[in-house]
């Protein structure tokens, strides 16, 4: 009778001890878990707006170059890409601006105005882009990407996109 009281106190024990251990193992592991993962799986933003500066500052109807760079994080890597918008102001108005991808559309080398020849040339293939960005020689199966624009209180900015 007295082995069967010990059985039963010891096992009532056990059970409480194993419920009170998972307990706490959740309370700390589970704010741990979320800490570990989250990085993991945040939804990163990949759209943005980037200021060019004042819109004034671009010359008429030559394209100029400006270079900007965006950090991507994924998980725990964080990689810093470069790109470049071509600004193509083809009247004075607020209105009347492009800008495009210097990106070419083939194989992603970087294009390039020149004067010369009134084009924006991929060394890559000999490709040719014109001021509209379309495509007049060379592989590229696409026109240059077009930024969405807008321009507040005389500032260019452009919406990024991963292209
Ligand atoms: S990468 Fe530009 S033409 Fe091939």
């Amino acid at each position: 009778m007295t082995d069967s009281h010990e059985v039963q106190r010891r096992d009532f024990v056990n059970i409480i001890l194993v419920g009170l251990s998972s307990v706490i193992g959740l309370i700390i592991g589970i704010p741990a878990i979320s800490y570990l993962l989250s990085p993991a799986v945040k939804i990163r933003e990949e759209e943005a707006w980037i200021p060019l500066g004042p819109l004034d500052a671009y010359p008429l109807d030559q394209p100029t170059l400006f270079s900007y760079t965006r950090t991507k994080i994924n998980g725990w890597e964080k990689t810093v890409n470069s790109f470049g918008a071509c600004v193509w102001r083809y009247g004075a108005g607020e209105s009347e601006v492009k800008v495009y991808s210097n990106m070419c559309t083939h194989l992603s080398c970087r294009v390039s105005w020149t004067e010369e020849t009134n084009l924006y040339v991929c060394p890559c293939h000999d490709a040719g882009f014109n001021k509209e960005g379309e495509v007049v020689a060379g592989p590229p199966p696409e026109p240059l990407y077009e930024y969405e624009t807008k321009v507040e209180e005389g500032v260019l900015s452009i919406k990024h996109m991963e292209v």
